[in-house]
């Protein structure tokens, strides 16, 4: 029995449930991070021309093929394919989204598992120089994780499994007014407490020599991930999308709403890293080994502030999380006929397989390599963002860009302005897929056979 509504009950479900996927681990753990390890402002540069110029095109062609196909990421695109006399095959593109969106589930958890723990550890107020040696021992507790990510997986997939209103657009409503205040709090106190200029010259200011071709496909990968591009996510909600509502302004207001927390979540983090003396390079320990030791410097009151920050992330990942199990979830229901409940177990115990390995990938297989990738977990990550994504991504491109070119229509997606259609198709016909594969490309052959061009 497939007895779920298929539609949102109003307007701002939608929007609320697509900034409450885009906004996560990757705006508030990711974007810092990976700025901080590109050089500051030159990354932030091209990320932010990189997600006017190619994310917020193919985000649009996501939305619109699950607005028009009206159903789960595989089935609206064999509708679609049908509808403009396509291959059936075009729906690998859809599976190939939903795999990516498993297996971002199968880490994702960890990592906010991670964020809820140090939610508490924070809360203890750790001693100042502590928190390295914190993280490797927390990173060395296969139960410990186990722990954690399972109750945010848990938690996940019971909003998941009580349907879009009742779950998804319940749980959203909640969430996302406390992200957004929650992350204004945190960069008003970073102002305070933090050196606030030197936070904003590191974010703005760039210098040539930062260049290179790993910046770029770093840009890239962080603009597709943070906004969810390739998984099938915005298909399953756009097909929830009310008829009356447009694609493009829809797309717009989300793809704002998420650049913005990231930039606002560099400003909270870097002036109180740059403030207390850290350097904000130290990759994907940001927030778990540099912003610790703030907390840890900032005594009693990052007793405070530390559990605050980590609740922000922890929201953040969760309201991503609800939106990486839906594809899946709406697979089941909607092509194999299940209940939301009985799909809703499959994939979470399925992600709980995957997050176990991912877990065990930081201790007991921490050195069982798989080809170039040092462990599962780092696997788990380049197969999911850096193979899958660009490629899901470019599929839908080139699916909405060449065989949809009848199909899209100026009422659906809000343009009125013909020149603004055909420079929206033209993007996704030759733009996005050439300038997608070179990156896909050329990040592939560095991370896999260590082979650089520039
Ligand atoms: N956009 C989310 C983030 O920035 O953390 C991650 C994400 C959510 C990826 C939903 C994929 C997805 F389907």
């Amino acid at each position: 029995m497939a007895s779920q509504s298929s539609q949102w009950n109003n307007n701002t479900a939608f929007l609320l449930a697509a900034t409450g996927s885009a906004v996560g681990l990757g705006n508030i753990w990711g974007f810092p991070y990976k700025a901080g390890e590109n050089g500051g402002g030159l990354f932030v540069l091209l990320y932010i021309f990189f997600v006017i110029t190619l994310g917020f095109p193919v985000f649009m062609a996501e939305v619109f093929i699950g607005k028009k196909g009206k159903s789960n990421p595989v089935s609206s695109i064999e509708t679609l394919a049908k509808k403009s006399k396509s291959s059936s095959k075009w729906s690998i593109v859809g599976y190939g989204g939903i795999l990516a969106s498993l297996i971002i589930a199968g880490y994702y958890a960890v990592i906010a598992g991670f964020v809820i723990n140090y939610g508490f550890i924070s809360a203890t107020g750790l001693e100042a120089g502590a928190a390295a040696a914190v993280y490797e021992a927390e990173k060395a507790n296969f139960w410990e994780m186990t722990f954690w990510f399972s109750l945010f997986l848990f938690a996940s997939g019971f909003v998941v499994a009580n349907g879009i209103d009742k779950g998804i657009d319940k749980a959203m409503r909640f969430l996302l007014p406390m992200l957004f205040v929650l992350v204004i709090a945190m960069v008003g106190y970073g102002a305070v407490a933090g050196d606030f200029s030197s936070g904003l010259n590191y974010l703005f200011s760039w210098k040539a020599e930062d260049f290179s071709a790993g910046t770029i496909q770093a840009a890239i990968g962080q603009a597709f991930f943070s906004m969810s591009i390739g998984m099938g996510t915005l298909m399953a909600f756009g097909s929830y999308m009310p008829s009356n509502q447009k694609v493009s302004k829809a797309s717009a207001v989300v793809v704002t709403a998420d650049t913005g927390v990231a930039l606002l979540a560099g400003l909270a983090i870097f002036p109180l890293a740059l403030g207390l003396g850290f350097s904000p390079n130290a990759g994907d320990t940001l927030v778990f080994v540099t912003m610790t030791e703030v907390f840890a410097q900032l005594g009693s009151v990052g007793q405070f502030v530390g559990p605050l920050f980590y609740f922000l992330l922890a929201v953040a990942a969760f309201s991503s999380m609800i939106s990486i199990l839906e594809p899946s979830v709406a697979y089941l229901t909607q092509k194999h006929s299940m209940t939301r409940a009985k799909a809703s177990t499959y994939v979470v115990a399925f992600c709980f397989l995957l997050s176990l390995i991912s877990v065990a990938g930081h201790n007991v297989w921490s050195t069982v390599s798989i080809g170039a990738l040092d462990n599962p977990f780092e696997a788990m990550k380049y197969f999911a963002d850096d193979f899958l994504l660009l490629l899901v991504g470019t599929g839908m491109s080139i699916f909405v860009g060449w065989r949809l070119e009848k199909v899209v229509d100026a009422d659906t997606m809000g343009i009125n302005n013909k020149n603004l259609m055909s420079l929206w198709v033209f993007v996704l016909k030759v733009i996005s897929p050439i300038f997608l594969m070179v990156i896909w490309t050329l990040g592939n052959l560095q991370i896999l056979f260590d082979i650089r061009f520039f």
